[in-house]
């Protein structure tokens, strides 16, 4: 089936804001912990319908960064809100805990498991991707009897105690939270290889280094090593499969399992198969989701084999809301959009178009240092200076800001903030992506 086709282009910005700009962002600034907003002057959004959002004062932007990775199926898809309606409407329970049995979370294990790799066929449903790593890791120290958990850096898993610890950046953790149990690995960031080689030339040193971190920093043996097949909030470093086969039999070698965080890779977004650990045959153990499979409903999982399941026996683990009818209902709705409508393909090919308008951008944009990424996981790093690589900071939040004038929103990651990040929904058709290279062309020649 083809991509359900929506005219969304002719919608009047029927909704509003209550407050006026002013004074939303002044009592956001006084309520809110002091969080990070998009933009020089932060968008208020009212509205969104297929690829499009609408802010109060009625602009439309092409959305290309999808919430942030949530969006895969499209906003408001007709088939999520009949299927929401449709369980309101009946008045089916918005909450029943784990508890109680209930099909929605059962037939969505079903669907998860089908495009699992092998093996992997126990899941486990959480409100956040975090919550999420938090199961994995607990799981694979009760199946190893181990703690220690090796991550990479530059990663990104999450905000609880646990995951936090496991984060590569020292923007995302906190001086007052106590890190313990786990230690690092070099990134297998090509661009800027931390070993000073190159992709054609290079031995896998950065594979190589999760060994001798092993052998250096931990006991002998390990609980786990979580990695991001595709490194998102890292600027989407996306190493190649080899990669992967040789960390992956590292790790088990040492007793450790292998958690392969796919909360922004999944639901089909890499442009191969569901999940990009089946598309790379990554030997997992366990797999996280949460972002997109949701459609921005607030919905993760974990995959996990039923050896490493049967080892929380015993024990009681309850989520009060994990697996609550709605938020299931949604990504089971999801899930049946991106296979019928062929969302998966459509990733790919859009992924394409985008990655060569970027690459033939680079012939006349001294900014752009590297292209990278999978599908629609895509990474545009900024530098001031192609051979110095000097990271293009201040540009590249500039950058973003020029396009959101010109009605396209992007996101932006790495570790010093300079990796544009292009993530639209799964349903971008070429003209839209055509629109989003002249945009980002215009705005390139603007900086
Ligand atoms: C790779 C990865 N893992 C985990 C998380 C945490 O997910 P959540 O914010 O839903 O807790 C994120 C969030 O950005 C992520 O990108």
């Amino acid at each position: 089936m083809k991509i359900l086709e929506r005219d969304d282009t002719q919608l009047p910005a029927q909704a509003s804001s209550e407050y006026d700009y002013e004074t939303l962002l002044a009592s956001r600034q006084r309520h809110f912990l002091p969080l990070a907003l998009y933009h020089d002057k932060p968008l208020n959004l009212v509205r969104a319908e297929g690829m499009y959002m609408w802010d109060a004062d009625g602009n439309r932007y092409l959305d290309c960064i999808g919430g942030i990775i949530c969006i895969s199926a499209g906003h408001h898809h007709p088939k999520i809100k009949q299927k929401l309606i449709g369980m309101l409407e009946n008045n089916e329970p918005q909450h029943v805990s784990t508890l109680y049995l209930n099909e929605h979370p059962v037939r969505l294990a079903e669907t998860l498991v089908e495009e699992a790799p092998d093996g992997l066929d126990r899941v486990s449903f959480t409100n956040s991707g975090s919550e999420a790593n938090e199961l994995a890791f607990m799981t694979a120290r009760q199946a190893t009897g181990e703690t220690m958990i090796i991550n990479l850096r530059h990663s990104y898993h999450g905000g609880t105690a646990a995951t936090q610890a496991q984060c590569g950046h020292a923007t995302w953790r906190f001086r007052a939270q106590p890190v313990t149990a786990t230690t690092s690995a070099l990134e297998p960031y090509c661009y800027r290889c931390p070993f000073n080689k190159k992709p054609d030339s290079c031995d896998f040193e950065c594979a190589q280094n999760v060994e001798t971190t092993i052998q250096t920093s931990t006991h002998g043996r390990i609980a786990a090593m979580i990695v991001e097949p595709v490194m998102g909030v890292g600027g989407f470093i996306s190493p190649p499969k080899e990669y992967f086969d040789r960390v992956t039999s590292i790790v088990h070698e040492y007793g450790g399992k292998y958690i392969s965080d796919e909360v922004q890779t999944g639901a089909g977004r890499c442009g191969q198969e569901f999940l990009l650990t089946r598309e790379l045959d990554i030997d997992a153990d366990m797999v996280t989701m949460a972002k997109g499979f949701g459609n921005g409903a607030a919905i993760g999982a974990v995959l996990m084999k039923s050896e490493d399941a049967d080892s929380l026996k015993g024990k009681l683990y309850f989520n009060t809301f994990g697996a609550d009818p709605y938020p299931v209902a949604q990504a089971q709705a999801t899930m049946d959009i991106i296979k019928e409508e062929g969302l998966i393909n459509n990733a790919r090919e859009m992924g394409a178009r985008i990655v060569d308008g970027l690459n033939e951008m680079a012939k006349r944009h001294h900014w752009i240092g590297d292209v990278r990424g999978r599908g629609l996981l895509l990474g545009m790093e900024m530098v001031r200076d192609r051979k110095t690589k000097e990271h293009a900071v201040a540009e590249a939040a500039r950058f973003m800001d020029l396009c959101k004038d010109r009605k396209v929103l992007l996101g932006k990651g790495g570790l010093k903030g300079n990796v544009i990040r292009i993530a639209p929904p799964l349903t971008i058709n070429a003209q839209q992506v055509d629109q989003l290279l002249e945009v980002m062309d215009q705005s390139l020649a603007e900086l």
